[in-house]
């Protein structure tokens, strides 16, 4: 199993450290414009193998020809936000270092499952699908599992109680779009929308919403990647380690909930042929609405991004 990292910022070394200290994988590559970056990264990946008790099976390049072959690509080069952008201010600069990317890592690894990361995320995704022309099953965008985690996080901190007795998950977009699903938020079992008000419930899905930005407020330089790379190594697990497991993922959509022919965040079962099965939840008429209505955005999107050129 070869997982390559393409973008050894922070997201993407953060996310290859993670894969290579999980052994989940056998080959890890990591690559970048920046010369020398990676392979530096990569070295000192290795050098806490010893401590950490790691098979160091980690490679840093700046040459495409030593990703070929990969099972699992992951995308995370890219411009990140700054204080004050919105994730679809990076539109264009991004969809450039997308096509760039995604033409050279896809030409030597043909059958590779593709993970963008890359911010617009909706819109990335729907550009790498593209260009690559793979399978849309083999091409899926990651976000719902972090925007999940963070409402976890959130609701725990919250109601004073361990994340691991929280199950929450989010669909739509990565961004004002997002859905959360208040039906399906459970604390220790119990329904969250029982436990507390609805303005908690609102401030807890909008601090969710809002929850990039603030972290990118807080660092003044650059945004999240611990959450992020964590993320990214639950989506690899599911597809190297064949789990089908069901995660919220970037999907293309083919009419489930009603929506045909986009990217979007839906529940989806992972394993070795990437996006395995959309899993139709039971949504009720509002909670439908919203998808849709994300769904559109990022259609709309698109569209603007054909435009672009
Ligand atoms: P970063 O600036 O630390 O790293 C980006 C890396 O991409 C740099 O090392 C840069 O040299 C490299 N790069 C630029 N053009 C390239 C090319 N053509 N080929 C190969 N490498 C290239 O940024 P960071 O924090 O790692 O974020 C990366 C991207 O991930 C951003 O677009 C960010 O918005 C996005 N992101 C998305 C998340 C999500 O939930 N989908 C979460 C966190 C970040
Ligand atoms: C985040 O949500 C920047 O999209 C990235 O942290």
């Amino acid at each position: 199993m070869r997982v390559t990292v393409v973008g050894s910022g922070f997201v993407g070394a953060t996310a290859a450290m993670r894969i290579v200290q999980k052994g989940l994988a056998d080959d890890v590559v990591m690559i970048d414009i920046v010369e020398d970056l990676p392979q530096g990264l990569a070295l000192d990946m290795m050098e806490s193998a010893p401590i950490e008790g790691f098979e160091p099976n980690v490679r840093g390049t700046n040459y495409y020809a030593d990703t070929a072959g990969s099972d699992v690509v992951v995308i995370t080069a890219g411009l990140p936000r700054q204080p004050g952008m919105s994730r679809m201010d990076l539109l264009g600069k991004n969809a450039g270092i997308i096509r760039d990317a995604i033409g050279k890592v896809a030409a030597g690894s043909a059958r590779a499952i593709l993970i963008v990361v890359t911010n617009p995320l909706d819109e990335m995704t729907y550009l790498a699908a593209e260009v690559s022309g793979f399978p849309k099953q083999r091409v899926m965008g990651m976000a719902g599992v972090l925007d999940s985690s963070r409402l976890r996080y959130f609701i725990s901190e919250g109601l004073g109680v361990s994340p691991a007795r929280v199950e929450a998950m989010t669909l739509g977009s990565h961004g004002e779009s997002m859905v959360p699903l208040p039906r399906h938020a459970k604390v220790e079992g119990k329904p969250l929308a029982e436990l507390v008000d609805e303005a908690t419930l609102e401030r807890l899905y909008q601090r969710t919403r809002d929850a990039g930005a603030e972290i990118v407020a807080l660092l003044k330089k650059g945004s999240a990647y611990y959450a992020p790379s964590a993320a990214i190594a639950q989506m690899v697990n599911a597809i190297a380690g064949d789990t089908n497991e069901v995660l919220p993922v970037c999907a293309w959509c083919t009419g489930q909930y009603g929506i045909d022919g986009v990217y979007v965040g839906v529940p989806a079962r992972l394993g070795r042929a990437g996006v395995e099965e959309i899993v139709e939840l039971d949504l009720n008429q509002e909670e439908l609405a919203a998808l849709r209505t994300a769904a559109e955005g990022i259609r709309a999107k698109c569209a603007d991004l054909a435009k672009l050129g």
